[in-house]
């Protein structure tokens, strides 16, 4: 006679091997992109107050850091650039100079790693513009300044090319305007980068959970985000955007920010024909370290169970501003 229950899900809960035996999401290393930030103006390193880890790099300092990344078994960085403040005008034109910081950067990663790390470059103009906006501006026919797509989308063009010729292997649009992915496959093309890749931030949220990156990248934004970045209200446009951006020849979609939307990425997770990338954003990493600088949680068992989280939920690839060090952890 069985006893009640001889189903026991704990069996296989029983000890470490047994659970490894067993566990269903694995992290690689190779999974992680690294968010990097570059900054003119300054000699040191800085460090970003509200993310505890994360600097504002000197070109030195980028490359040690990239170094410890690729050593730790990372595989990709995803470049960001500060410019100085003077630098900044109303269409940020330093984005597309071969000088502008951020594809100085990339030319000196790329120099430095051939092609053993992947340099991707964010593809927005928000850190160039001296309104902060991701795109170019212009006044609508009721008089009311609004964020132009159209006159955006050649400044999108113009700055994928730049930074494919700086070095790039992958451009990554984030700044949501419609039609940017096939306007910068066409422009990469036609310049002879049929290679270079684009991962195309698909379902970016207007969310607050980016306040900690407004400060990494000396943002002069005033206002919001919320004529082109989605409503945290909604799901369906996301699936829209997914669609629309695979059609337009984007090589990865992503979804961001990460934990507050894992029903979204687990939707796109299903649907997409392509990689599904997350991004676990400046607030996200803010809140995992303030909470562990308290000693409220475990600061290095939170990043390790959130990171687990977005690749259960569907990611294949996962931007962190852990990554060198949670490659670090599966190393050991
Ligand atoms: C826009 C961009 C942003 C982030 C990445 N790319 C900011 C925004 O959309 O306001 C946020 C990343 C983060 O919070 O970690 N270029």
């Amino acid at each position: 006679m069985s006893t009640f229950p001889s189903r026991r899900p704990r069996r296989l809960r029983t000890n470490p091997a047994m659970r490894e035996l067993v566990a269903e999401t694995n992290l690689r290393p190779a999974d992680f992109i690294l968010p990097m930030f570059i900054a003119d103006g300054i000699d040191e390193p800085r460090e970003i107050s509200s993310m505890p880890g994360v600097y504002q790099h000197t070109a030195d300092s980028l490359k040690r850091a990239a170094h410890e990344a690729l050593d730790a078994g990372v595989r990709c960085v995803d470049l960001f650039g500060v410019p100085l403040d003077e630098d900044k005008d109303a269409t940020g034109s330093q984005s597309a100079a071969r000088d502008g910081v951020l594809n100085r950067g990339v030319a000196l990663l790329r120099e430095e790693f051939g092609d053993d790390l992947l340099i991707m470059a964010d593809t927005c103009l928000d850190e160039f513009t001296d309104h902060g906006h991701c795109g170019a501006l212009s006044t609508n026919d009721r008089g009311q300044a609004i964020v132009d797509n159209d006159a955006t989308l050649p400044l999108y063009d113009a700055m994928a090319v730049a930074q494919a010729e700086a070095g790039a292997h992958i451009v990554s649009p984030s700044g949501m305007m419609d039609g940017q992915v096939a306007s910068i496959r066409r422009a990469l093309d036609e310049a002879g980068f049929q290679d270079v890749a684009i991962m195309a931030y698909s379902a970016k949220y207007a969310s607050a959970f980016y306040g900690p990156f407004r400060e990494a990248v000396g943002s002069s934004l005033q206002g919001d985000r919320r004529t082109y970045q989605q409503d945290p209200a909604n799901f369906r446009e996301s699936l829209l955007e997914v669609d629309q951006d695979i059609e337009e020849g984007a090589d990865f979609v992503m979804v961001k920010p990460a934990l507050p939307y894992l029903d979204v990425l687990s939707a796109v997770a299903e649907r997409s024909s392509v990689p599904v990338a997350a991004y676990q954003v400046s607030g996200e990493y803010a809140m995992i370290s303030a909470a562990g600088r308290n000693g409220w949680v475990d600061r290095d068992a939170v990043m390790m169970e959130s990171l687990t989280s977005i690749k259960r939920a569907g990611a294949d690839q996962i931007l962190t501003y852990f990554a060198t060090e949670a490659a670090r952890k599966l190393a050991r």
